[in-house]
């Protein structure tokens, strides 16, 4: 006979909850500097990093400073970086062309850091978005009413080319153009760098939690008065099956790593593709779902320590190997 005031419970989940001892033996996910990748914003000269209005500590950082940065990453335990130009205005123009440009800011960012810490895992975007007069990931067709996706192929093989001669170890393809993975691979083989690696951006969704990136890299305004939809591009966020034809297609073309962006509004999807592939996963927590956590914190709503590594550790539990974020520094220091 139990206590009379007992329930008569054989399963009691709280028992392993009881002491901080039994809660650790039990923990499933653990975070670890490792695990996450670091993005960066690179911009010309200006010898006082700008930081960036809707994003609270993240700075465009000059190359001197961006590798300082790197460095202090690498300390830290952090072993990837990947890494954003943000170019002036009047280098802009519609088909993009300074992204072909083997001397600009990006690449020259790149053989920097990888000369002072080589060990480092240096990530460049292959899309033209920073590039772009009107903001586009690619060129425009003749109509000027949608980007033209062969076109723009041809454009990215080149530019994947040129990061990685400039000594990257992934490119990483976030435009959503058909095709891509596969032109990439080959266009890579060809030049002699079948050790470069592709982060494919495999799973990208059109959402509007990108806004504070385009603030950061300048992309955010159309060159007219429209608005910049990527809608033709990018995936609707309403379609999962979709999630996992994408994730199916780039393992196909050659594809290292699979990304699903962005990260938090999107476990489920994570989830599913770590069901779907064999690949290593990376997630995207991207510009918006780091500014919500900071606005929030700013009128003492949430703690952000505690829900910046909240936030993280359920990306990883739903299924992520890698994780890229903007927490990156401050989640490494609080491990260490
Ligand atoms: C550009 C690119 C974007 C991001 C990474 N690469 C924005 C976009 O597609 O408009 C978003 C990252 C973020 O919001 O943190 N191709």
């Amino acid at each position: 006979m139990a206590h009379p005031s007992k329930l008569e419970l054989t399963q009691r989940p709280r028992r392993l909850r009881r002491t901080a001892g039994l809660r650790a033996l039990v923990e499933e996910t653990v975070l670890r500097p490792a695990d996450f990748i670091a993005p960066l914003f690179v911009v010309e000269g200006k010898a006082v990093p700008e930081e960036i209005k809707s994003m609270p500590g993240v700075f465009r950082l000059n190359v001197a400073d961006l590798v300082k940065e790197c460095r202090a990453l690498r300390k830290l335990g952090v072993r990837g970086v990947a890494l954003f130009p943000k170019l002036a205005a009047n280098l802009k123009d519609d088909e993009g062309t300074q992204a072909l440009n083997a001397e600009t800011l990006i690449l020259r960012a790149v053989r920097a850091v990888k000369k002072a810490v080589p060990e480092l895992v240096v990530i460049t975007d292959v899309a033209l978005d920073p590039y772009t007069s009107h903001g586009h990931d690619g060129v425009l067709n003749a109509m000027r009413d949608d980007v033209e996706n062969d076109r723009t192929v041809g454009l990215l093989c080149q530019m994947a080319v040129l990061q990685a001669q400039a000594g990257v170890d992934l490119v990483a393809p976030s435009d959503m153009m058909d095709g891509r993975v596969g032109a990439i691979r080959k266009a890579l083989d060809a030049a002699g760098f079948s050790g470069t690696g592709i982060l494919a951006y495999a799973v990208k969704y059109n959402s509007a939690y990108y806004g504070p990136f385009r603030e950061a890299v300048g992309s955010a305004k159309a060159a007219g008065t429209r608005l910049l939809s990527k809608a033709t591009y990018q995936m609707n966020p309403a379609n999962r099956r979709e999630a996992l034809f994408e994730a199916h297609l780039d393992t196909l073309e050659g594809a290292d790593i699979i990304m699903v962006k962005p990260a938090g509004p999107y476990l489920d999807i994570i989830r599913e593709v770590r069901g779907a592939t064999r690949k290593p996963i990376a997630a995207y927590q991207v510009s918006g779902e780091y500014a919500q956590l900071h606005a929030a914190a700013r009128l003492g709503w949430l703690d952000l320590a505690r829900c910046r590594h909240e936030s993280v550790l359920a990306i990883k539990r739903a299924g992520a190997d890698i994780i890229l974020t903007y927490f990156a520094k401050d989640l490494a220091r609080e491990l260490a």
